[in-house]
């Protein structure tokens, strides 16, 4: 029996990962994966709650993620990776939640009101969307975790998870733990634009991305907005270029880009340069995994079949329980 502390964690298959997911969330599991028993799937269907009139990449998303996940250093051998489509039991107790779920609780929800207003191009004023806190509780403790990493964003989400784990207990003996958020340190590095970085703000560098596009996307990047003039000295405190430059380059390097920026002795073109050359070195190794699985597609599937096996096998022997508590 293993002793280690069951965790779970999803992300929707939304498009190419970036830099952005890699230090929010990616980098976190990774190293979770020693000290913790981990479940990280691929939430397709909650994918669907918002893509539903194009569903069309959602299984090339889903596919690309565990590529950019496996290149990154998520290990089928420490963790089960699976695709959240392939569990039915997920599905199944998500609708046995829903009979227990007041719905003033999910209206109540402030993500959701958020996201109407802002996917307003989207008609979400569906039955799905507005269960996407029941189903995301069910992929939670459908595998009895007791904890979940998640931004600070997904707050109220677990919030609401522990409250149905609550009432389910309650009202049929206690089958869940409550899980508890696991709050991963929002990451410091903006997008090129110094909005936050995302796909949909165009801002993005992707770990597939190529040296040259590397180079170019920092040669666009907004660095202390104050310094105009190559003689105005530059404060590497307010500045994305520096960020970039404290997360990839050398440490010798920082330290002697902070005096430099600050007396003017570095122009921002140049100090770019470095930074790009190191990012370069550091995503060579992940892009080139990113080349290897996407060049052994055959492998990657495997992957999520074998992974989907494990996490079904922990997923049917709760929902027999569950069945039993509910008398059904
Ligand atoms: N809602 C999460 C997000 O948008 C994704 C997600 C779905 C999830 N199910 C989950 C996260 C279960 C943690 C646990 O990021
Ligand atoms: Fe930023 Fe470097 Fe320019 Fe200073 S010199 S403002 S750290 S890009």
């Amino acid at each position: 029996m293993s002793v280690k502390k069951r965790i779970v964690s999803g992300m929707r298959p939304t498009g190419a990962l970036h830099l952005g997911n890699l230090h929010g969330a990616l980098q976190n599991w990774i190293n979770m994966q020693t000290d913790y028993d981990c479940f990280f799937f691929i939430a397709d269907w909650h994918a669907l709650t918002s893509d539903y009139e194009n569903p069309g990449n959602i299984k090339n998303y889903t596919h690309n993620m565990m590529v950019d996940w496996l290149a990154a250093g998520l290990d089928p051998e420490k963790s089960v990776l699976f695709v959240q489509s392939r569990i039915k039991e997920h599905a199944e107790l998500f609708l046995l939640l829903s009979m227990i779920t007041p719905v003033p609780w999910l209206e109540r929800n402030p993500t959701y009101k958020e996201q109407i207003e802002a996917l307003n191009s989207k008609d979400l004023s569906t039955f799905g969307f507005l269960g996407y806190p029941v189903l995301q509780a069910a992929d939670i403790i459908i595998y009895k975790a007791e904890g979940v990493p998640v931004g600070i964003d997904q707050v109220p989400h677990i919030e609401l998870t522990r409250e149905i784990a609550r009432r389910f207990n309650y009202l049929y003996g206690r089958v869940f733990p409550e899980p508890e958020a696991l709050l991963t340190e929002i990451s410091k590095i903006l997008g090129t634009d110094r909005r936050k970085m995302s796909k949909s703000y165009n801002n993005a560098i992707f770990l597939s991305d190529s040296p040259e596009d590397i180079r170019l996307k920092t040669g666009r990047m907004i660095t202390d907005p104050q310094r105009i003039k190559r003689s105005d000295p530059g404060d590497p405190s307010v500045c994305n270029v520096f960020s970039f430059h404290q997360l990839y380059s050398p440490a010798d390097l920082v330290a002697q880009i902070d005096p430099d920026c600050r007396g003017a002795k570095i122009g921002c073109v140049e100090c770019k340069k470095k930074m790009a050359e190191h990012l370069v070195t550091y995503l060579a190794p992940i892009r080139e995994k990113i080349q290897y699985f996407k060049n052994h597609a055959d492998q990657v599937d495997q992957i999520m079949e074998n992974g989907s096996n494990k996490a079904r096998a922990v997923a049917t022997q709760s929902l027999a329980e569950v069945r039993d508590a509910v008398k059904i």
